[in-house]
């Protein structure tokens, strides 16, 4: 959490840290600063509570002047998020300034040590022991006090350093926080993450844990914490910058939604020659996963859903034993994972903390690592054993949508792959399945153009799907208060089973994410163990009904639901005549689609109900409160 964002260069660097900070903003949003060098003295800084729109009105009426600069925008974790609290944290004398994205374990120890020595403290937050630290040891060399500092700190850090008194220079360090470096001509950049870079450079390095980076704007020097220069080629990202834009849409969200069919398509078109699946970033040989006799999936949010859909995949395609776990859970109960398993990591980011630790954990037990990641480069890619890119481009809105359904078209390619290797299918179903996958995208596409179909432009998007799938749930929208929202009878209920049932907690974690209206998912079968003493006329219950050799059961289900009072919004088959005698609410029809595959077109539908939702009660869709994008922190 929380997005850094450094330049040094010829130009004025006040606004190039807002661009950079607006793009890192799905980091964190509660509060953000920047300091400036402006060739005095003192370090110049601005900084306030809220978003980066309030940051730059401040800076509209006070600029600040000054060619290099650091700035942040925060999640908070230690202290509340004001003004105060916000990045860059200065010393005692306005010379150093500081910006960090991780958290400082022993920073209270440090703290009241410091204490002692004089220093004033004027924040809450973990941070400001770090730059009271370097200012300690500064003896006309930032970097010799960088390292320094960090020889007292423990914890997690992404930090970025500059003094008033050697100027046109950025220090900065990286231990399991992201932090890349921009190669700009005459001007370098840093950022958290590449999304904030492509606007400058595609050349970019990646820093590496237990690294120190000085940065001017014509060199970057990479060493290690003792001061050992480490050489690092660049690479090149291959993204586009306008895929990290909104490109008319309203919402990051939307625009990320309607990119999906496409993305699904080029994952296939780069994966599948002639019915040959390859992955040649992967790094692991046949013979390796030949060895393995289970498989453990670790993720967390959106991407664990992915991965409990995998498991539903891998055993029914490659017809290996899969367990799926939340990252946090997995990492602190002594897992029985070992050389004959294979670990799968999934994660957009490739920096989550707790998937990052799991992953971690996984190798130092003898296991084989694999990481399904989206971000080129981010750590979980480069400390896995082997890595698949989804390359779904820059995923910004908060709530992942494109990232999941990249994660699962590479799961069904991942688990044809292992079946040709394992032999568990023969060839000619390996094609027909990829025969069938191909077709996919164009279903995807036909969900979203139902959706679009009468909308005058985007803006008008979410009332148009509310008048045509939501006839009902407008009368629901216009009686709503806010009261009535947050009121414990207005939510929602998610059902589903077999490789639809992940679908279910997805639909749920979406809406909940974006609309802040409870709302939870269930496999369908469990239903009457419990959640169904919650049904009576409050709850909405989204069941995804297609087609299926599981369907029947669902239509059970849903009966169940009718018999006590509930409203039923089924998720069908386009020609399902067989559910109007439920009387739903009304039904969400998609098209036909092979039960197996069927994940990848149900829950579209989902993403854009808790769109239409939120954006009717007018959330802030790309940036729901308290969230971010990456959960850099445990
Ligand atoms: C955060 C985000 C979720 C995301 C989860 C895992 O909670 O808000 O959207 O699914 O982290 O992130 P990852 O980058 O590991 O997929």
């Amino acid at each position: 959490m929380c997005g850094i964002f450094g330049y040094t260069g010829k130009k004025e660097a006040q606004s190039l840290i807002l661009e950079g900070l607006k793009r890192l903003e799905y980091r964190g949003y509660d509060s953000s600063g920047v300091a400036v060098q402006n060739g005095t003295h003192h370090i110049f800084f601005r900084k306030t509570h809220g978003k980066i729109r309030n940051l730059e009105e401040i800076l509209k009426s006070h600029p600040l002047k000054g060619t290099t600069a650091i700035g942040h925008t925060r999640w908070a974790t230690h202290g509340t998020p004001n003004t105060l609290n916000a990045h860059p944290h200065l010393d005692n004398e306005g010379e150093i300034a500081v910006v960090h994205n991780g958290i400082i374990e022993n920073y209270s120890e440090l703290k009241e040590t410091l204490k002692k020595q004089g220093v004033r403290f004027r924040s809450q937050t973990d941070t400001e022991v770090v730059v009271h630290l370097v200012a300690k040891y500064y003896r006309g060399d930032l970097e010799t006090a960088v390292r320094q500092a960090l020889r007292r700190i423990r914890g997690t850090y992404a930090i970025a350093v500059i003094s008033s008194r050697e100027p046109g220079r950025i220090v900065a360090a990286k231990l399991d926080s992201p932090l890349v470096v921009g190669l700009g001509r005459e001007e370098n950049f840093l950022a958290s993450d590449v999304s904030a870079l492509l606007e400058h450079t595609k050349r970019v390095i990646y820093v590496e844990n237990h690294e120190m980076i000085v940065l001017s704007k014509n060199s970057v020097r990479i060493t290690d914490l003792a001061g050992k220069p480490i050489d690092r080629k660049p690479v090149t990202i291959d993204w586009d910058v306008s895929r990290a834009k909104k490109g008319g849409f309203p919402h990051y969200m939307l625009k990320e939604i309607f990119e999906q069919p496409g993305i699904v398509t080029a994952i296939l078109r780069e994966r599948v020659n002639a019915s040959v699946i390859r992955f040649d970033e992967l790094k692991v040989a046949p013979a390796e996963f030949k060895k393995i006799k289970k498989i453990t999936i670790i993720a967390c949010g959106t991407a664990y859903h992915a991965g409990l859909t995998g498991k539903y995949i891998l055993e029914s395609i490659a017809g290996i034993p899969v367990n799926v776990d939340t990252s946090s859970e997995f990492r602190y109960r002594n897992p029985k994972v070992d050389s004959g398993t294979l670990v799968i990591t999934v994660s957009q980011s490739g920096e989550t903390a707790d998937t990052l630790a799991g992953l971690r954990e996984a190798k130092a037990k003898g296991a084989l690592t694999m990481a399904i990641c989206n971000v080129l480069g981010s750590s979980m890619s480069r400390e896995a054993k082997g890595v698949i890119y989804t390359h779904a481009g820059p995923e910004i809105a908060v709530a992942s949508t494109k990232a999941y359904t990249a994660q699962l078209s590479i799961f069904y390619l991942f688990a044809l792959y292992l079946a040709g290797i394992y032999r568990t299918l023969p060839s000619a179903s390996i094609r027909r399945f990829l025969k069938e996958l191909f077709r996919v995208p164009s279903l995807m596409q036909k969900v979203l153009d139902d959706y679009k179909r009468d909308a005058k432009d985007w803006e008008s998007n979410a009332h148009d799907f509310n008048r045509r799938y939501h006839a009902q749930l407008e009368k629901y929208f216009s009686e709503a208060s806010h009261e009535r929202k947050r009121s414990p009878n207005g939510f929602f209920m998610y059902l589903g089973r077999g490789i639809n049932f992940p679908n279910a907690l997805e639909g749920a974690l979406k809406l909940k994410e974006i609309s802040y209206i409870p709302a939870e998912g269930y496999a369908a079968g469990e239903m009457k163990h419990g959640p169904i003493a919650l049904i009576d006329e409050n709850p909405w219950v989204i069941c995804l009904a297609p087609r299926s050799s599981i369907y029947e059961k669902m239509i059970s289900n849903m009966q169940e639901i009718k018999a006590r009072g509930g409203i039923l919004i089924p998720i069908v088959t386009e020609g399902d005549k067989e559910i109007h005698r439920l009387k739903p609410l009304y039904s969400i029809e998609v098209p036909r689609v092979e039960e197996i595959f069927s994940p990848l077109v149900t829950v579209i539908p989902l993403q854009l109900i808790a769109y239409c939702v939120a954006r009717e009660f007018g959330e802030d869709i790309d940036q729901p409160r308290n969230l971010a994008k990456s959960v850099t922190v445990e």
